[in-house]
């Protein structure tokens, strides 16, 4: 049976696993995708391994990204601009990396949930990996203008320079944005983002990349300061998988199904 499998640190509570198998199912087709907990030291022994055992797509997540974009031998140009890789595949002999995570959340805002991002005025609020990652995918949907924010201000100015977007301090948002996406990690800790009440008084979308049983800190800021929807990063995460599956497989998952199979899950946690 072939051989997938996702590696991080840790690894335990990822549903990468039964996405994948849901996503076999509805392809009629059978797979092995287990989760492998890499030391922190040992990423690279690791996909040696998986390779002479004849692994035939990874996912790589959390904390291992950057060290999988520079392990392989090709890269997407998606990955290439994200500097992150979390989709291993190996074609004509040689190890190639992409990057998933920006179609993931674009493919849950505009499929799943009907939004359209063109000509709208976008705050991407983060300068870590994951922001990185959106970029280039957010561009290419060709909002009216993409604006990035951070709490240290610099990293944001080097992602704006390097992409030639607009760079604000955090402190001098105004309302000026439809779309609000939160890829910091401030959520992970339950932590409010340092912002202006105002800012969501005008937008229609607040997106967070996390997600939970419970709305995250941050669209609950969003949703009491007037922001119409909200939408946390559930289905990101199912249509990132549906990406690395289409690209293995050639078959194009439903997501839909599998978003609200795992929705009531964790409802039930
Ligand atoms: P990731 O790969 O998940 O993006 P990262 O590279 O460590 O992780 O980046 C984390 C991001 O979340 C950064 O933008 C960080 O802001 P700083 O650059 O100022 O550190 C942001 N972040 C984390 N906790 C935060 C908090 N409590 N308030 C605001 N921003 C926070």
């Amino acid at each position: 049976m072939a051989l997938f499998a996702v590696f991080g640190n840790p690894i335990a509570h990822s549903l990468s696993p039964q996405i994948h198998q849901a996503f076999a199912r509805q392809h009629q087709t059978e797979l092995t995708y287990q989760h492998r907990l890499v030391p922190l030291d040992g990423f690279i022994n690791a996909i040696k391994d998986f390779t002479q055992e004849g692994g035939v797509g990874a996912n790589i997540t959390v904390p291992f990204k950057t060290e999988a974009y520079k392990l392989v031998e090709q890269l997407t140009e998606r990955a290439r601009a994200a500097q992150a890789v979390n989709t291993l595949f190996w074609q004509q002999g040689k190890l190639w990396g992409d990057n998933t995570d920006g179609e993931g959340l674009i493919r849950d805002i505009t499929e799943h949930h009907h939004f359209e991002l063109k000509q709208k005025r976008i705050l991407l609020l983060g300068a870590g990996g994951a922001a990185r990652g959106l970029i280039l995918p957010l561009l290419q949907q060709q909002p009216l203008s993409l604006t990035i924010a951070n709490r240290t201000f610099v990293r944001a100015q080097q992602l704006a320079e390097l992409f030639d977007i607009e760079v604000k301090p955090v402190f001098q948002l105004q309302p000026d944005y439809d779309v609000i996406i939160n890829a910091t990690s401030s959520s992970l800790n339950n932590a409010p983002l340092p912002l202006a009440s105002e800012i969501f008084k005008h937008a229609e979308l607040a997106y967070d990349l996390m997600y939970g049983n419970q709305p995250t800190v941050f669209l609950q800021q969003a949703k009491k300061n007037g922001c119409s929807q909200t939408i946390d990063g559930l289905g990101m995460l199912v249509a990132q998988a549906a990406a690395s599956y289409r690209l293995w497989h050639r078959f194009q998952p439903d997501i839909q199904p599998v978003i609200q199979q795992l929705r009531q899950k964790i409802a039930a946690v």
